[in-house]
């Protein structure tokens, strides 16, 4: 700041060297109230005023107040404002008049000098009161000097200088420093504000983002778990089955840990949810065809196999499950490339359709319908191991009697397929 070119009062000092620190001092600090403090505390040293004073508008109270106030006679700060209607602020932000006297600054003998004026002392002349009231103001705040400062043609504030100490005129040099100082002020002010509104509207923006993103993640929320009251549904109709959906889960959970799949976070949401959901779209199937006791006929079989798109179509609400879509669209692929509806195979499946493929066959096998009986779990082994290769990826049956083996075996319950399978 202004120190480097501080010199005694009667010298004469660089004004362009203060302005320069002044400039410097705009770039670096961010909040202009050090600035300000600090060329109003300049100027008072420099000068050797009674006091050096600055009002500045404030756009949350409407109204010009005292920011800083410096000096032996340093006015009182917070018991005075200016409303927009106040002669002095009147005075500067009105447009240019013919006046004698130019509006970039206003000295107390000016006022005095035009009041004396014929025009000015009649008691109906608005300007005369205008004038009078500046007269009345400066007097009372002991200001021999007003230099206002704008941005955009709008004042942004008043720098009040007191008389000098040593009873000295400001030159004109001194006035046009005051000028340039004024505006620096202003300016310091205005970016400080536009700094400000710039991080509110940021705050702001981030806020509402955040409850855009709350109430998106609860109507996702709310439409996954309509999806789920619908997949369990799908398997009510079935009472011997009701709990199938989750144990679908819970197998094909198994699985996948047992494949040393990464199940943490957003990998384990969408696995489950593949899980539960995979035949959500059979809620769109009719009853005689989904309940049907016999063999289904071809055409009953072609509406059947269309739950999976329909399955894939009830999901596309939900956006963040885009890939359980895909892994619910091709859960009746086969591995060798004979299932439906894309005749996808091997690795053209993801790994968790071909989870579900294992696991939902398992279960199914194991469940007993209002038709037959579910059949036993070495039944349901000896099929599944039977079929991989060519309905079922070996490596996921593989996983999965592993797994299933390990969660029997802490029952005490090891069917002989799996010793079987544990010699292999
Ligand atoms: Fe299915």
């Amino acid at each position: 700041m202004p120190t480097k070119a501080k010199l005694p009062n009667t010298q004469k000092f660089d004004y362009q060297e203060v302005l320069r620190d002044v400039a410097r001092s705009m770039v670096r600090l961010k909040r202009p109230d050090r600035l300000l403090k600090l060329i109003t505390r300049f100027i008072d040293q420099q000068f050797g005023l009674a006091h050096a004073s600055l009002l500045v508008f404030d756009p949350k109270k409407g109204h010009y107040v005292f920011v800083h106030s410096k000096g032996t006679k340093r006015l009182p700060m917070g018991l005075v404002k200016f409303d927009s209607d106040h002669p002095l602020v009147q005075w500067f932000s009105g447009s240019k008049k013919k006046l004698p006297f130019q509006k970039d600054f206003l000295f107390l003998s000016d006022v005095k000098k035009m009041l004396s004026r014929a025009e000015f002392r009649m008691a109906s002349n608005s300007k005369g009161d205008q004038l009078a009231g500046i007269q009345k103001t400066m007097q009372n705040l002991k200001v021999e000097l007003l230099v206002p400062g704008y941005f955009k043609d709008a004042l942004v504030g008043l720098l009040m200088l007191g008389r000098r100490v040593n009873g000295r005129c400001f030159t004109t040099q001194e006035v046009t420093f005051f000028q340039t100082l004024a505006h620096d002020c202003s300016m310091a002010v205005k970016t400080a504000e536009y700094n400000q509104n710039l991080v509110e509207q940021n705050q702001e923006l981030a806020k509402r983002l955040e409850e855009i993103e709350r109430m998106r993640n609860k109507e996702q929320r709310t439409y996954y778990e309509i999806m789920r009251s619908l997949a369990e549904e799908v398997h009510a109709k079935e009472p011997y089955i009701f709990s199938h959906v989750s144990e679908v889960e819970r197998l094909g959970m198994m699985t996948a840990r047992e494949m040393g799949m990464d199940l943490s976070g957003k990998t384990k949401d969408l696995l489950s949810a593949a899980l539960i959901l995979h035949d959500v779209g059979k809620i769109g199937i009719p009853d005689n065809i989904l309940c049907k006791p016999g063999q289904l006929t071809q055409e009953e079989w072609r509406v059947m196999k269309t739950h999976v798109e329909k399955g894939a179509r009830i999901l596309e609400p939900l956006t963040d499950f885009k890939k359980v879509r895909e892994i619910i669209m091709s859960h009746h692929e086969r591995f060798d490339g004979s299932g439906y509806p894309r005749g996808l195979k091997g690795d053209e499946i993801s790994i968790e359709a071909r989870i579900i493929s294992v696991v939902d066959s398992f279960h199914a096998i194991v469940s007993s319908r209002c038709y037959r009986e579910g059949r036993s779990i070495d039944s349901a082994i000896h099929e599944v191991r039977n079929c991989a290769g060519t309905q079922f990826d070996p490596v996921v049956v593989d996983a999965f009697l592993r797994a299933l083996r390990t969660e029997l075996q802490k029952k005490g319950e090891i069917p002989s397929a799996l010793a079987e399978h544990a010699a292999d």
